[in-house]
């Protein structure tokens, strides 16, 4: 549909207060799910991505992988294991990680953006010792499963401050030089908190956190982190949305203003989300 000249004027006059609202702020966009699949969605991320960056957001990337990690795997004749959605991470399965999230994926999404003309830079936890991991404790064994056990955002502020889009693969070691996979979702809360971030914005899968899972009606479009632990309790809340919920609810402590999940199947969901008053997703306070 061709926009007449009048309506283009609206949309963009429409979208000034919000431009001027985010200049200088800091928004981390957590990228996976199906929008890293499909190429046309891969590209209108990078085009949004690059729209904020030159309009003065300071935009963070931070991407998922699990699909193509999965996909390696299973090339390389390796079966992929999940327990409360994440993946059980042996040595083998950590330097697979590695090679494709920071290998490939991180730069596949370095060389979009500079497609969309935008400047981009890859990232890894390792890099500037961004960050710092542990093993992650819970009742059955993850392997080389990693939480974060501290943020140095000094590499990404450079970056930032040298014009470039940082985009991040989570892996991340310890002081003994073991590798861990690190829930991007978990990682891109740790930093939104750690830069100050205005904005988290978590893209998905589906339209946001489901009453129903099965039920795409039934969108909770906000939800204060105190009623989380029930959620999960009752199974209501599983798999992969655990740890987004749980990485959400610690945002939120931190301070971060605006936390979401949204649908990443939407084309531009991010524009949408910062330069509309659409609450689109599950807003969580
Ligand atoms: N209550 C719920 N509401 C919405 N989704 C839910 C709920 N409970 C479980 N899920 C599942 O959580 C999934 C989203 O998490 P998942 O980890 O699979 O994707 P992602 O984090 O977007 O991608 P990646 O992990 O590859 O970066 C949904 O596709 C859905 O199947
Ligand atoms: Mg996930």
């Amino acid at each position: 549909m061709e926009l007449s000249n009048a309506d283009m004027a609206r949309v963009l006059t429409q979208a000034l207060p919000y431009i001027q609202k985010y200049d200088g702020k800091t928004v981390v966009i957590k990228y996976g799910g199906n929008a890293m699949i499909d190429e046309e969605l891969k590209s209108a991320v990078m085009c949004d991505a690059v729209l904020l960056a030159a309009v003065g957001v300071r935009v963070v990337l931070v991407h998922g992988g699990g699909p193509e990690i999965t996909a390696t795997l299973q090339r390389m004749g390796k079966e992929s294991r999940f327990v409360g959605g994440l993946r059980y991470t042996d040595r083998e399965t950590a330097e697979v990680a590695q090679m494709v999230l920071a290998g490939k994926l991180s730069k596949d999404l370095v060389a979009a953006i500079g497609r969309h003309g935008g400047r981009a830079v890859g990232l890894c936890g390792m890099d500037g010792g961004l960050f710092e991991a542990r093993k992650k404790q819970s009742d059955t064994d993850l392997g080389f499963v990693g939480e974060i056990a501290a943020v140095n955002t000094a590499v990404v502020e450079d970056a930032l401050h040298s014009g470039y889009i940082p985009v991040i693969a989570t892996v991340g070691t310890d002081r003994e030089g073991n590798v861990y996979n690190i829930n991007a979702d978990t990682a891109a809360a740790a930093l939104a908190g750690s830069l100050g971030a205005e904005n988290l914005i978590l893209m998905t899968d589906v339209r946001g956190l489901l009453e129903n899972p099965g039920d795409e009606s039934t969108l909770i479009a906000d939800v204060g982190i105190a009623s989380l632990p029930a959620l999960i309790e009752q199974g209501i809340v599983s798999g992969g949305m655990i740890p987004k919920c749980e990485c959400c609810a610690a945002a939120v402590r931190e301070g971060v203003g605006h936390t979401v999940i949204i649908d990443g199947r939407i084309p531009h969901s991010i524009l949408i989300e910062l330069f509309s008053d659409k609450g689109i997703g599950t807003l969580f306070h």
